[in-house]
């Protein structure tokens, strides 16, 4: 393996980064020093809520703001860390007189408006779990996870209700309160989250939340079945402030802009939990991509740290370094990426455009928290993923077929495994235990990635072990775009695989064989592509359709998507045999 390394040399004046050296960093860490730093509850117990928002005032950084808020018409407002501690109360008092509260789950399906953090807070602050819905979802996979999470109460818009909950609300009989940020009293079965807020008290009581209380519900998902709900604890929040300060070198008073929407996992513990609990203060732009606008509020909000994703700095590249040109980034500090395979181009483009390299940073939804990264002081191999963090014990492993795992030696490609024992780790998946047990192998959690690591601990992303994709950094499984195309009927059977793309880094694609008096044709595709648009959502639609004879499936029946893969690619087929069986399927 080449490479090259950036080794990067301290600006004038800049301040001296919060984690100093890698080796001192790993010799002298504890777990226990690091839940030590928490202030935990006044009575006892753990709140992520109180670490992120309550324990700033007594901090005295009440009139710091902790949210600035971009509107995408122009508008622009601010929040303090005080004002946002007395909204998330206010919303608490309001979830208790619903009678809603511990280990209810709070369900949030808006896009990037300051309600969804005011309600992210105020249900942790009550005990209950905060599950986030990705906006861009369409009907189906809002049902789906609605219906899973057993979800008693909604907070959304009225356009999102009206589009993707509404019709379906006979379907979950568990939904007792609709919030519409937005309006509410106007749609039958919805009452409006404003309201709610307006007639409670500033002040709320956190009760006692013990560090191993359920405080976040992610939906993620696999090669098999409908989406898993990874569960995180109160503990969490012992990660997603020490990665927040020791990786993204997050400091009181810092501008941040994590571009990862809260819908997902990273908008959570790095969009909300991470920079509070650091006392930073959270750029939120509600618009979409666009590159002048992004480059913009670089310089206008003069960010200090930035978190984005190779997809979006694949756009930034390919909407050319002179939109950058003549900009004041000299703010920045520390920029970041996550969530898919960062190219060595990415990295240095960073450095020759902003002045900054991309730091490579990698985690899951099931480890709730950043596990191997480049920190600020490394140097950054591009192309790697970076080294495993002070606390987290990484390695390269073989899972044996009789059960247990073989460690791998430096330079071998295998599985990445991490030791169980951090905070973070999710403690289930929701009413699915086998799946859960399935994850762990003599005392280590198997990540379903494929990497390798160097003779100095550098990990290297090779791939998916499984049939899971990335598209424009959202994990997508397949389970959930074939039993869509499924409904329809002309569709006998489809396979869903990533389609290599120069921008979202895989497209969904889907092979589908026809029912008996279907014929393919451009009009059928089109409407097929149009009927999984309309119920899955744009983001995690297919993108291209190919009308097969059959698929390849193995002896029991099931579609072998990595020959639709390979096929697609135009790869050797290698030998087929060993695919054919089930357990290839199931690696
Ligand atoms: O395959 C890895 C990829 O994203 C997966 C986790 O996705 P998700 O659970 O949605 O978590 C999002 C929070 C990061 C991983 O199993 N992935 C994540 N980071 C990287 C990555 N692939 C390559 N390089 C990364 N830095």
């Amino acid at each position: 393996m080449t490479w090259t390394t950036i080794r990067k040399t301290p600006q004038p004046g800049e301040p001296a980064p919060n984690f100093a050296d890698y080796e001192t960093g790993r010799a002298n860490f504890s777990w226990e020093t690091a839940r030590a730093e928490l202030e935990g509850l006044p009575g006892g117990g753990l709140n992520i809520a109180y670490e992120a928002v309550d324990r700033q005032l007594r901090a005295g950084r009440g009139d710091a703001i902790a949210l600035r808020w971009l509107g995408k018409n122009g508008e622009r407002r601010e929040f303090s860390y005080a004002e946002l501690a007395r909204s998330s109360n206010r919303f608490a008092n309001g979830l208790n007189r619903l009678g809603v509260g511990r280990g209810d789950r709070v369900c949030v399906l808006a896009g990037r408006i300051p309600e969804l953090y005011v309600a992210a807070l105020g249900a942790l602050k009550t005990g209950a779990v905060f599950c986030p819905l990705f906006s861009a979802f369409g009907p189906e996979p809002v049902r789906v996870r609605l219906a899973k999470s057993r979800a008693r109460v909604l907070v959304t818009t009225t356009l999102l209700y009206e589009r993707k909950v509404r019709a379906q609300r006979s379907a979950l009989p568990d939904l007792e309160h609709v919030l519409l940020t937005d309006g509410g009293g106007v749609e039958p079965g919805a009452g409006s989250f404003h309201a709610l807020l307006e007639a409670e008290a500033d002040q709320f009581a956190i009760p006692f939340t013990a560090p191993e209380d359920w405080a976040l519900l992610h939906f993620t998902s696999g090669t098999t079945g409908s989406p898993k709900g990874a569960i995180h604890v109160h503990e969490a929040v012992v990660a997603h402030r020490l990665t927040g300060r020791s990786v993204l070198d997050l400091r009181p008073g810092d501008v941040y802009w994590c571009t990862a929407d809260p819908g997902w996992v990273t908008g959570v513990s790095y969009g909300i939990i991470a920079p509070l609990a650091n006392g930073a203060t959270l750029v939120v732009d509600e618009a979409e991509f666009d590159a002048s606008r992004w480059y913009a509020i670089l310089e206008q909000e003069r960010v200090n740290v930035w978190y984005t994703a190779p997809t979006a700095i694949r756009m930034l590249m390919k909407a050319g370094g002179d939109l950058a040109r003549g900009r004041d980034l000299s703010a920045l500090r520390f920029a970041a990426s996550v969530g898919e395979p960062l190219h060595p181009e990415g990295v240095v483009w960073g450095l020759e455009t902003l002045g900054q390299p991309f730091h490579d940073t990698w985690w899951q939804t099931e480890t709730g928290a950043i596990m191997i990264a480049n920190t600020r002081t490394q140097d950054i191999r591009p192309g790697s993923m970076g080294r495993s963090l002070p606390g987290i014990e990484a390695a390269i492993v073989r899972r044996r077929s009789e059960g247990g795992l073989d460690l791998l030696e430096p330079g071998a490609e295998g599985e990445l495994a991490l030791r169980v024992g951090w905070p973070s780790l999710f403690r289930g998946y929701l009413d699915d235990e086998e799946r859960y047990r399935q994850c762990f192998a003599a005392g280590w959690y198997l990540t379903g990635d494929l990497a390798t690591r160097d003779v100095d601990g550098y990990y290297w992303f090779l791939g998916r072990a499984d049939d899971v994709i990335k598209t424009a950094g959202h994990l997508i499984g397949p389970f959930e775009i074939e039993s869509v195309l499924l409904e329809h009927p002309a569709v006998a059977e489809a396979g869903m695989i990533g389609k290599p793309d120069a921008f979202a880094g895989q497209i969904i694609k889907v092979f589908v064989t026809l029912k008996p008096g279907y014929a393919p044709g451009d009009a059928l595709r089109k409407e097929l592509i149009g009927f999984a648009r309309t119920r899955l959502g744009p983001a995690v639609a297919p993108r291209e359709l190919e009308f097969a004879v059959d698929l390849p499936k193995t002896r029991s029946g099931k579609i072998m998507r990595r020959l639709l893969r390979a096929r697609e690619l135009g790869l050797p087929l290698g030998d087929l045999s060993a695919l054919e069986t089930d357990e290839a399927q199931n690696l």
